[in-house]
């Protein structure tokens, strides 16, 4: 079906515009789709907007809000499943039961991966945080690689306690500005440094906003990291080379048209994504500046960004 498409198609990754997970859970608030992504020759994917399912403490009633949340929003996108598409929200406390849940959400519910909002909090005082760089896990990617869809990592707020030790003394720095990206980064890079790639090379991981800033500095991390081959780092290979193998970026937000050329050269054009990061960034903005890129990049590089590369990634085409 895609391939008939219009070349102009946009491929959006798009988040519910159910406002944050939590205010829908306690208020019941219907989510909407934005207009726009009604307009032809468009096709968005949707997603429970962060904390979602890592922001709930308890493992039982996360995975049964994850059910939830992934059948509802199947169900509202049922009827129009060529403009959208879903990621699946999971519970993460169980590396078994998110598997389960993801295999779910994939083979029944049509879902093209998961969406997972970074940590999952746990504990009876939710100050428990499950990252997902842990042996345990492994079942996890395993389901994931076996089903051959990508996992996106979104940030999420932090825990007060982090808040308070890190942002108390500049608070202008929590939120995407810095603290987002600072939290969401080191579990990405924990995800390499700890073998994850190694032990699954055919993982997919979509990372936003040009990411995470982990791709605008990978010599320098790299470098360091060769230092920790003495003290047995598990990681087999360097950051570099899973941002070439394992990793994708999306433009989310970051609408940095030199950063973007800059992180073509460093990790390839074939590894980034546009997408836009709705509700948080509007969808006008997100169109005017690809609509600009036409000055910076040749056609076929354009349509790559536009939709090539998540076509690939979310298999569109299959
Ligand atoms: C799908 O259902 C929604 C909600 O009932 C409706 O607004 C929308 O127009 C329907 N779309 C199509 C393509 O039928
Ligand atoms: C995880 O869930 C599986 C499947 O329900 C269960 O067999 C297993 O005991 C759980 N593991 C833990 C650590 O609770
Ligand atoms: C990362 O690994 C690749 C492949 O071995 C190598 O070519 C590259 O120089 C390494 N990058 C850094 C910054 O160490």
């Amino acid at each position: 079906m895609f391939r008939q498409a219009s070349k102009h198609l946009l491929v959006f990754l798009a988040f519910s515009s159910i406002t944050l997970g939590r205010k829908w859970r306690d208020s019941g608030e219907a989510w909407t789709i934005p207009e726009l992504a009604f307009q032809p020759g468009k096709k968005m994917v949707l997603s429970c907007a962060e904390p979602c399912i890592q922001g709930i403490s308890d493992p039982v009633s996360a995975a049964n809000m994850a059910v939830t949340v992934n059948n509802r929003l199947a169900s509202d996108i049922a009827n129009n499943t060529e403009r959208f598409g879903g990621f699946a929200s999971l519970a993460m406390h169980n590396a078994t039961v998110a598997a389960l849940e993801l295999k779910r959400a994939v083979k029944e519910l049509g879902f093209l991966g998961a969406l997972i909002n970074d940590y999952q909090q746990s504990g009876p005082d939710g100050q428990t945080l499950l990252y997902y760089d842990q042996p345990e896990y492994d079942v996890f990617w395993e389901m994931v690689t076996d089903l051959d869809v990508p996992v996106y990592f979104h940030p999420r707020n932090n825990i007060p306690a982090i808040v308070t030790f890190e942002y108390a003394h500049a608070p202008f720095l929590i939120g995407p500005a810095q603290e987002f990206a600072v939290t969401l980064s080191t579990h990405i890079l924990g995800l390499c440094t700890n073998g994850v790639f190694d032990r699954f090379p055919n993982l997919n991981i979509i990372i936003g906003h040009l990411g995470e800033r982990i791709s605008s500095d990978l010599l320098r991390i790299d470098t360091q990291l060769l230092k920790q081959i003495p003290q047995g780092i598990p990681m087999k290979k360097n950051v570099t080379t899973y941002f070439h193998t394992n990793i994708f970026e999306t433009t989310s937000g970051n609408f940095a048209t030199d950063l973007l050329k800059f992180h073509i050269g460093q990790i390839g054009l074939d590894r980034i994504m546009y997408s836009i990061d709705y509700p948080f960034v509007n969808i006008p903005d997100g169109t005017l500046w690809v609509n600009s890129l036409d000055t910076v990049l040749n056609e076929r590089d354009l349509i790559s960004l536009k939709r090539g590369c998540a076509i690939e990634v979310l298999r569109l085409n299959d």
